[in-house]
């Protein structure tokens, strides 16, 4: 079983060694290796369970280490990252030959973030490679927000989870993607589309979905429950469903249910994203059948939960 703690020192020698340790981000879990040890990159894949054609992030403790790992960092990315980092945000740049092919899937760009987490932060410091760190969960299940959800899922695989707390931000990175026009966002997440805009202007969206390997971002069916997921209006929801064998998601109200979730009474969006995998997961270990959820408002960090799920609900 992995042991948890806050020891960075620990943390880096195992990095070294080429071993998997799970990190604390202001975002989710990340499961992280050394992103320039294509073995231990492997172990990446082959302890979640995921494909090969899925690119990972890289993590890097600062802006000007970027250099060494993307061939052009366009004007655009440079005022985000200038703005935003640390902070969840990645950006998607012209990788350099030094990043191994399998962490970018053999794509020409690379995904780079610069995660907001001081534990992870010293970490990063301390290191002589980036990491290369998808979320800490079993490819297609909920991301984790908080230690024990990556020893629950993974804790038998890996032998260290670094112990920064529960996620504060708790809905991943919003990656943006660069062309001669400017941005586009590729996954809505923890940064909103309106703080982006505000630097660099009108962006793209591109968030279709597609298990086509070269269409960035996400597949269909992600950060899914086991049980069956449901999204659309509750109250008409709740009354075709046998309440007692019922998991309900409630963005703000009380619907009065007995395995209920209120992501934010006060319908706070921030607090909302901070308890939605959490909420997620505590109803898929309830005893029902079946969870219904609503979605969010659909702006700021509602844009990303909503985006999450349809992906929790589409059904395979
Ligand atoms: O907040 C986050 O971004 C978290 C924390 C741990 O940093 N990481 C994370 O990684 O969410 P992951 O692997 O679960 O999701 C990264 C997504 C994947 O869906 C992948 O397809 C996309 O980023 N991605 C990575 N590199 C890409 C690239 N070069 N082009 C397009 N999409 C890319
Ligand atoms: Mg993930």
């Amino acid at each position: 079983m992995a042991e948890t703690g806050k020891d960075i020192n620990k943390a880096k020698h195992l990095l070294e060694r080429g071993e998997l340790v799970a990190i604390p981000t202001e975002t989710v879990y990340g499961l992280a290796a050394n992103a320039l040890n294509v073995d231990a990159v492997l172990k990446i894949f082959q302890v979640k369970n995921r494909p090969r054609f899925d690119p990972l992030i890289i993590h890097v403790s600062s802006l000007d280490e970027v250099s060494q790992y993307a061939t052009d960092i366009p004007l655009n990315a440079r005022a985000l990252a200038e703005a935003f980092w640390p902070g969840p945000l990645t950006l998607l740049l012209p990788k350099k030959n030094i990043v191994p092919d399998l962490v970018t899937a053999g794509l020409p760009t690379v995904g780079i973030r610069c995660p907001d987490h001081p534990l992870t932060h010293r970490l990063l410091e301390s290191l002589d490679f980036p990491l290369a760190a998808p979320s800490a969960n079993p490819f297609g299940y909920i991301s984790p927000t908080t230690p024990a959800h990556v020893a629950d899922q993974l804790g038998d695989q890996i032998p260290y989870i670094l112990d920064g707390g529960p996620c504060e931000v708790g809905i991943e990175s919003t990656i943006v993607g660069f062309d001669n026009e400017g941005g586009t966002v590729l996954r809505t997440g923890g940064l909103k589309i309106e703080d982006i805009e505000h630097i660099i202007g009108k962006v793209k969206l591109q968030l279709t979905t597609s298990s086509n390997p070269t269409a960035p971002g996400q597949l269909h069916s992600h950060y899914a429950p086991k049980k069956k997921l449901l999204t659309g209006d509750l109250e008409k929801l709740l009354a075709q469903h046998d309440l007692l064998k019922t998991g309900v998601l409630s963005f703000q109200k009380d619907h009065h249910a007995p395995f209920q979730y209120i992501l934010s009474p006060s319908g706070d969006l921030q607090e909302a994203a901070r308890n939605f995998f959490s909420a997620l997961r505590t109803l898929d270990a309830l005893p029902v059948d079946i969870i219904l959820a609503e979605f969010a408002p659909e702006a700021g960090l509602g844009r990303a939960m909503n985006d999450r799920l349809s992906r929790a609900s589409f059904e395979h």
